[in-house]
């Protein structure tokens, strides 16, 4: 009999522990199949005409924002999703020769292009990382600012890519997240079904993975502007 309520309770264990464990280091599902699919092998030219065009929000506001981020000279950036590396160039100047930008982007024309262009303009604290759509590719411990503009709805695996920045920050390193407002009613339809989640799920998702909310700026219209410090853990 003792035997039997044994083997019962072996078995509801084993079952506990699997419904812990799965939700929490189950390999994670793509939230967002084919999003990035243009930009893999984006050309750089026709995408500096999107990004980098008047009437953008982030194009127009570019300096506003740079201003609001309050980098100072020798921090190490990461710009990830760095696309055609408007925010990237900017980021150079305020950090100076002592400081990193990383630019980070998983499609490699956009990197290499990036690179180029910082060889020209003699930017020598830019460096290139072609990333995978899972990881930063960045060191444990190297960034003081990692800075998202319009790519945290591109992220295909958010909760794997939010993890890695989270590793790759310093202790009380900042996560800058500027993206869309999805609000029904008042976004466009585009941003409706392009964006997957609104302001207050990616809060709760980043706050989830070991973040603090500190800001929510109103600086932008069309875009939220959020502001997270890295807690200790995750
Ligand atoms: C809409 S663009 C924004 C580019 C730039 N941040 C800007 O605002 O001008 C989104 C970028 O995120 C990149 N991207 C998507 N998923 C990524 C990931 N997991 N890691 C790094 N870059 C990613 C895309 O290749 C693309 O260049």
């Amino acid at each position: 009999m003792l035997k039997h309520v044994d083997r019962r309770g072996l078995l509801l264990g084993v079952i506990l522990m699997g419904l812990v464990w799965t939700p929490l280091y189950a390999e994670e599902a793509n939230v967002n199949p084919g999003i990035n699919q243009y930009y893999y092998d984006a050309e750089f030219e026709r995408w500096v005409s999107v990004f980098e065009r008047p009437g953008r929000e982030l194009y127009d506001k570019r300096q506003e924002i740079v201003q609001a981020l309050g980098l100072q000279p020798g921090m190490a950036v990461a710009d990830i999703g760095a696309g055609t590396g408007l925010f990237t160039r900017l980021f150079s100047g305020k950090v100076g020769v002592q400081g990193r930008v990383y630019a980070i982007d998983i499609s490699e024309n956009f990197v290499r292009s990036i690179e180029a262009m910082a060889r020209q303009q003699g930017l020598d604290n830019i460096q290139g990382i072609v990333n995978t759509d899972k990881s930063t590719g960045l060191p444990a411990s190297s960034i003081d600012l990692a800075y998202l503009a319009d790519t945290y709805h591109h992220f295909e695996y958010p909760r794997t890519m939010l993890a890695s920045i989270h590793a790759a920050l310093r202790e009380g390193g900042q996560l800058v997240i500027i993206d869309f407002r999805k609000q029904p009613g008042v976004s466009s339809s585009w941003v409706m079904s392009h964006v997957r989640a609104d302001k207050n799920t990616v809060i709760q998702e980043v706050e989830s993975a070991g973040f603090k909310l500190i800001a929510d700026s109103d600086l932008l219209e069309t875009n939220y502007f959020l502001s997270f410090i890295k807690r200790d853990t995750q």
